[in-house]
């Protein structure tokens, strides 16, 4: 895509321009961003994703037995029967994993690399429900699928922002209301993370939420490591070698800035290892949300070009994620939190792999008579992040 294209999905913005001004800084309200949008799902079916065991889902009641009552899924139909008339919300997260046509909506995010995409949550709402004024850490694209809902927007926040005493939900004590809108279907509102917001139903209303993942800078560093340390033998320390002696003028119990120095080198000397970190980055940002989801079965090579003969079609597991790069070494393909080397020469295969709806004779051309490429096919299914489509 040509990011300088103006785009109805950003108010006649284009890419570019989105990315520059708003992207992380500031909020932007969009007015019929996808117009006559129609929500494919209706409250019914939400609901119904809602009784699965596997998938999240939570209702917040505004006035429950507490203020602001989080209740857990997976719920049972007489939940829902002894709701309240108003006043609650049902949110249900990563529906792009179960409605296909759900998942067709991120075609419209393919500005931005598709390893930040989170998940699409939805949400029903009653008339006058929410879940309060908060904020979040990731950037959202809200957008009404069904109904009314009116927005409201406040400060900036940050983790000394004071929050009501609750034990599961991080509601503001404080809304500093800036501005507020009422989106109609097709409407979106994209919002930087940490921006105080608070929707409110005008009337029974759906929100779709387009969310992102940025890893905390304490998650990288914890995971990193320790992902770093599977490759460091216990042999390796903190090492001194050649040091001089505590002079009589110094304090034999001070550390002293040469230590520092030593143990700055022993950390950049790892942290900057930029094969290890791209791995584990990799890895870390294609791990599955429903892992469990994510299970393959051996398939034999010759059954595997026999199927793709005869017709069968791959697809990309909804539940599975996948990414690539490139390091020193050759390509590197990332699928729902592993990762493998691959030669350059697999580039083209990769990037299929990665974009393409499915996989079959047609686009995989010669790539069904080269051993290595199969082989990856074959990795992929039996990972369970490529399956063979329902007939
Ligand atoms: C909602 O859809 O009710 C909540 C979405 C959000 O505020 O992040
Ligand atoms: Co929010």
């Amino acid at each position: 895509m040509n990011p300088a294209i103006p785009l109805q999905l950003l108010g006649g913005i284009s890419a570019d321009e989105f990315l520059r001004d708003y992207w992380q800084k500031k909020p932007l309200l969009i007015r019929q961003a996808i117009p006559g949008f129609e929500s494919p799902l209706d409250p019914d079916e939400l609901a119904g994703l809602a009784l699965e065991e596997v998938i999240e889902s939570r209702i917040v009641i505004e006035h429950g037995k507490t203020p602001w009552e989080l209740r857990r899924g997976p719920f049972s139909e007489e939940t829902f029967k002894e709701l309240p008339e108003s006043d609650w919300t049902l949110l249900v997260q990563a529906v792009d994993q179960f409605v296909p046509e759900v998942a067709e909506l991120l075609e419209h995010f393919k500005f931005l690399p598709s390893w930040r995409i989170d998940d699409i949550m939805i949400s029903y709402a009653a008339p006058g429900g929410g879940v309060g004024p908060h904020f979040d850490n990731y950037d959202v694209f809200l957008l009404q699928g069904h109904g009314r809902r009116r927005w409201k927007i406040g400060q900036t926040c940050d983790a000394d922002s004071p929050l009501l005493q609750h034990p599961d939900l991080r509601i503001l004590a404080q809304f500093e209301e800036s501005q507020d809108w009422v989106l109609e279907p097709g409407d979106m509102l994209y919002l930087p993370p940490r921006v105080a917001h608070y929707g409110i139903a005008e009337d029974e209303c759906m929100t779709y939420s387009v969310g992102f993942r940025a890893p905390s800078a304490a998650e990288v560093l914890t995971h990193f490591t320790d992902f770093l340390a599977q490759f460091l033998s216990d042999e390796e320390r903190y090492s001194d070698a050649g040091m001089s002696a505590v002079k009589g003028s110094e304090d034999q119990h001070k550390i002293q800035r040469d230590a520092l120095d030593r143990l700055k080198q022993l950390l950049q000397e790892h942290m900057s290892d930029e094969r290890l970190l791209l791995t584990w980055f990799g890895q870390f940002m294609t791990e599955p949300r429903y892992p469990e989801l994510v299970a393959g079965e051996e398939i034999d090579d010759g059954d595997l070009l026999q199927a793709l003969e005869d017709g069968a079609v791959l697809v990309r597991n909804p539940s599975a994620r996948l990414a690539w790069s490139e390091v020193d070494v050759g390509l590197l393909l990332f699928s729902s939190g592993q990762s493998v080397v691959l030669p350059q020469s697999m580039r083209e295969l990769l990037k299929l792999i990665c974009a393409a709806d499915a996989l079959h004779q047609d686009n995989l051309g010669q790539w069904l008579a080269d051993e290595d490429g199969r082989k990856l096919l074959g990795e992929l299914v039996k990972q369970g992040s490529l399956e063979f489509a329902d007939e």
